[in-house]
């Protein structure tokens, strides 16, 4: 145990001395399963090997104080939801049945007679499991650490507005982020905690973080492409399936191992499980299996096409507004120092992803001078080959971006104070393109991130109409056409909302 210790003792001074000579696959860490889930990653194992080293980029200058933030997180972990509760029973079922057809049980894995879904008959999915909870609730303790200068006020919900979309996991996570945010400062129970409000927008007009369901082009973009999709990874099951089927003589279709793999995501992230379902696929396999989920998530909530993000341009918008009220407030030091200190936003990957598009995360070598030029991107290219589009790092369970507002004061000058936003993607600092830094100047945060996006209007781009015109280059709207919309907007809001599958 002592050697272990020392061992473990000498690896950390050794990784300390030498930050830049070796690259974090330089150091070959085990395979694990759990890192390749994409979006069904959870937030602990998606962040392990960054949340520990310390970031490569620069400190802030002393002279800057943090005075505002933004926070876009997805809802932390969570159950199955209905629909794939039911998908796992009816797998249970095949797989009896497949046993049965079964000549030679010989390479059968040992799990599969008599296996039942663990949520095997439950009627209601999709919570925020207590995984989920932790994700949040930590989250939030690291962030009143980080930034202790935005958290020095009393509560007060103009000073610390809390927003969630109106889905019960996305509100629990605000509850539980809350919990941890302002504990020990409240009256009650053993915590000290205290009350705060969550506000939630209606579902059917929820522009700023459920724009993937309010926006009419976009659902009608992503409905005609998901049969695409799915002739995309078609081949890569199709390989899998008949691997899986001369390992094991089992015959499988490829639908029972799409289930397999939904199965070992959720026996992985939810369960720590990785010896059964994931024990399938071998580890070349688990990489085809996570890029084709990759695929679907770059097609349709990423850049796969330009309104996945545009339509998240009124929450840019939101944000760009927060700091700039903050800048007059900070400006104008008003008495009480009553003013906005930060914006809690909870709500789901169809928000996370195409927000970190609008920013320009994640692109590979030119792609973001193709974007400015409007061509298309490549796909992100098929394992073995390495990419920045990975669902578990852009979106895990939990996932965040932060935009931190910085105030710093050149006294020697005697100027102004300047302005500057930080991003941090999962609480790492990450560079913006458009700026060149993840520190950026305000004036370049606005003129090139903010103020170019802004020509995309979302009643403009999000009318239904645009499903038939070209959605890169919107037309202007006559009084008839602005007329239908309108009609649009009561028909569309005046649909009974159904439990959507977001994510
Ligand atoms: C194969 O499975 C069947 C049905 O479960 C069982 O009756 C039989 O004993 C098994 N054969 C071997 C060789 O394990
Ligand atoms: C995994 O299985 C595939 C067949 O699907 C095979 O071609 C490949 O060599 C295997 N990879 C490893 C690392 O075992
Ligand atoms: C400082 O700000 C004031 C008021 O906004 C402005 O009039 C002045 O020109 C600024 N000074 C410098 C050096 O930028």
């Amino acid at each position: 145990m002592k050697m272990a210790l020392l061992c473990l003792c000498l690896i950390c001074v050794w990784l300390c001395l030498c930050p830049f000579s070796f690259s974090a696959d330089a150091i070959a860490e085990p395979f694990d399963v759990r890192r390749h889930l994409s979006t069904v990653t959870r937030y602990d194992v998606s962040t392990s090997n960054l949340l520990s080293s310390s970031s490569s980029a620069p400190p802030i200058p002393n002279a800057c104080q943090p005075i505002h933030l933004n926070l876009v997180a997805r809802h932390g972990t969570r159950s199955p939801t209905k629909k794939r509760i039911k998908e796992l029973d009816m797998l249970a079922t095949r797989l009896a049945s497949l046993l049965q057809q079964a000549t030679d049980n010989s390479s059968i894995p040992a799990w599969i007679p008599g296996w039942q879904s663990p949520w095997k008959g439950r009627l209601k999915g999709g919570e925020l499991i207590t995984l989920g909870e932790e994700e949040l609730y930590s989250l939030a303790l690291r962030v009143r650490h980080r930034f202790p200068q935005i958290f020095t006020k009393d509560y007060h919900p103009d000073l610390y507005p809390i927003k969630a979309t109106q889905v019960p996991r996305a509100a629990a996570s605000a509850v539980a982020f809350g919990t941890g945010l302002f504990s020990g400062k409240g009256t009650l129970g053993p915590g000290q905690h205290r009350a705060f409000s969550v506000v939630s927008e209606s579902r059917a007009s929820d522009i700023l973080l459920r724009f993937y369901d309010t926006c009419a082009t976009y659902k009608g973009y992503r409905e005609s492409h998901e049969p695409q999709v799915d002739k995309l990874k078609e081949p890569v099951l199709e390989e899998i399936t008949s691997a899986l089927i001369s390992r094991h003589g089992l015959n499988f279709k490829r639908q029972d191992v799409a289930s397999l793999w939904f199965l070992c995501k959720q026996e992985a992230s939810l369960l720590d499980i990785t010896n059964q379902a994931c024990g399938l696929f071998n580890e070349t396999e688990t990489h085809l299996l996570e890029w084709t989920d990759d695929l679907e998530v770059f097609l349709l909530k990423g850049y796969g096409k330009s309104i996945n993000y545009w339509m998240g341009v009124p929450l840019l918008q939101d944000i760009f507004q927060t700091m700039q009220e903050a800048i007059r407030a900070n400006e104008e030091n008003q008495p009480g120092g009553m003013y906005e200190r930060a914006r809690l936003r909870f709500a789901h990957a169809e928000t996370i992803v195409p927000f970190s598009c609008l920013l320009g995360l994640f692109l590979e070598g030119d792609d973001y001078e193709k974007i400015q030029r409007s061509e298309s991107l490549d796909l992100p290219p098929r394992p073995p080959q390495d990419r920045n589009w990975r669902g578990s790092s852009i979106a895990p369970f939990a996932g965040n971006n932060m935009l931190v507002l910085y105030q710093c004061h050149d006294e020697q000058k005697g100027q102004n104070s300047s302005y500057h936003v930080q991003v941090l993607h999962n609480e790492v600092p990450i560079s913006l393109p458009a700026c060149g830094t993840d520190f950026c100047p305000f004036e370049v945060f606005k003129e090139r991130v903010v103020l170019p996006l802004l020509k995309h209007e979302f009643n403009s781009i999000c009318d239904a109409k645009s499903v038939v015109r070209d959605v890169e280059a919107p037309k202007p709207c006559s009084w008839s056409c602005k007329f239908s919309n309108f009609l649009g907007g009561i028909f569309s809001s005046a649909q009974p909302q159904q439990e959507k599958s977001e994510l």
